[in-house]
């Protein structure tokens, strides 16, 4: 059986185009584990977070949590035979939660090490598709710096075979939206 990573990440609950969009391919479908970081957002990486992901002897308890929890998350990740990544764009950028758990996955070591050669990404590679949801138009412009920023994270980590579905235009007149919808939503299922 398929293992699938579903992150989540839009704030805006059950109205959420990305969420719709993935439920409705994925349903009825097994080896789902989904991680919805919306409605259990991760830490914001601080002095304290950063810490805690070097690791060592002398952390907190608090810290020892964070790193606990970062585990986890790396496990997840490992254990996945492909990931499914829900990246609505706000104010040009993916969600601040989905941010977080990029920066709680990232440890130098463990998803990552640098080398003579530069960085190395330490996770086996296996699909990503990036289901990506925005009110106006971005890609193959400018804009676009979520696929940019998510080719080179996912890329950093060892993730090079990265997909992305693009869903646009979703606040320009309902019948832009439900070509967007329609399109998105065949894409992603000829991609799972
Ligand atoms: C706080 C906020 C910021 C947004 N910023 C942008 C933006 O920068 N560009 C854009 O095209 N759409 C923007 N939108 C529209 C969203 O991309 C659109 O509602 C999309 O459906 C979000 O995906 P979701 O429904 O899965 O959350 C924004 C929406 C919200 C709520």
């Amino acid at each position: 059986m398929k293992n699938t990573l579903v992150l989540k990440s839009s704030i805006l609950g059950p109205h959420s185009q990305s969420t719709q969009l993935i439920d409705k391919v994925l349903e009825g479908k097994s080896g789902i584990i989904e991680r919805n970081l919306a409605e259990n957002p991760l830490p914001i990486l601080d002095m304290d977070v950063a810490t805690a992901l070097r690791g060592g002897d002398d952390l907190t308890e608090q810290q020892q949590a964070i790193l606990a929890l970062s585990d986890q998350l790396i496990d997840e990740l490992k254990a996945a035979d492909q990931i499914v990544i829900g990246a609505p764009m706000y104010n040009f950028m993916v969600p601040t939660q989905l941010k977080n758990w990029f920066d709680m996955i990232a440890r130098a070591g463990v998803t990552f090490s640098y080398t003579e050669n530069g960085p190395v990404g330490l996770i086996d590679n296996k699909k990503v598709i990036v289901v990506t949801t925005r009110g106006g138009l971005h890609k193959d412009s400018p804009r676009n710096s979520i696929e940019s920023y998510l080719t080179t994270m996912l890329g950093f980590i060892g993730l090079t075979d990265v997909e992305f579905v693009y869903a646009e235009a979703l606040n320009m007149g309902e019948e832009q939206a439900e070509a967007a919808r329609e399109q998105a939503t065949q894409a992603l299922s000829e991609l799972v």
